[in-house]
């Protein structure tokens, strides 16, 4: 069974994990219905975590709800199919846990919550963190073999990422596309 030792620091790249991350995380990763090891499993986690880090840091964007994007988003899922309702389930699953548990703010915890629900159904928004939360994960589409359309990205970071082939393909705990023992590039 993955445990939070196993991915811990790959779901919080540069980022001190909260103190309740640990018991967190591993409720996720022991109540998920998808195998963790699927297409929305714990690598993709892994790589819209580190993708999420990466702008963050250049737009200024608040890296610790990235993360937890990172970890809750698809955490709901209860296929690897299209299941449409999987972005309003995980902030319904969210709603289970306080903003302490989380290390959060209420409002950065509504600002969690906001862009888990509309990451399958994208509505307007300025705010550059759910900006960096939904570019981190479209940007991981090369792992299902759909490229990144630059036109649908919000930020100019996500952008930069797409141009650069060994960026796109972070080798996260060996398990990124085309990773297999290629260096891995920093997010920060
Ligand atoms: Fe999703
Ligand atoms: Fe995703």
């Amino acid at each position: 069974m993955t445990g939070f030792r196993d991915v811990g620091q790959a779901l919080f790249p540069g980022i001190p994990p909260p103190p309740g991350a640990a018991a967190v995380v591993s409720d996720l990763i022991r109540n998920m219905a998808v195998d963790p090891e699927s297409i929305h499993g714990i690598s993709h986690w892994e790589r819209v975590a580190w993708f999420g880090a990466y702008i963050c840091r250049r737009e200024q964007a608040n890296g610790l709800v990235a993360a937890w994007f990172a970890c809750f988003h698809d955490c709901r899922r209860l296929n690897d199919g299209s299941d449409r309702g999987h972005g309003p389930r995980a902030a319904d699953f969210l709603k289970l846990f306080s903003p302490g548990d989380l290390g959060l703010t209420r409002a950065e915890k509504e600002t969690l919550a906001f862009a888990c629900r509309h990451h399958t159904h994208e509505r307007v928004t300025e705010d550059p963190t759910v900006w960096a939360c939904w570019d981190a994960d479209r940007l991981d589409l090369p792992r299902i073999g759909v490229a990144v359309d630059p036109s649908r990205l919000f930020t100019e970071s996500a952008r930069r990422v797409v141009r650069s082939p060994e960026m796109l393909s972070p080798d996260i705990a060996g398990s990124a596309p085309g990773g297999g023992g290629k260096r891995k590039p920093q997010p920060v």
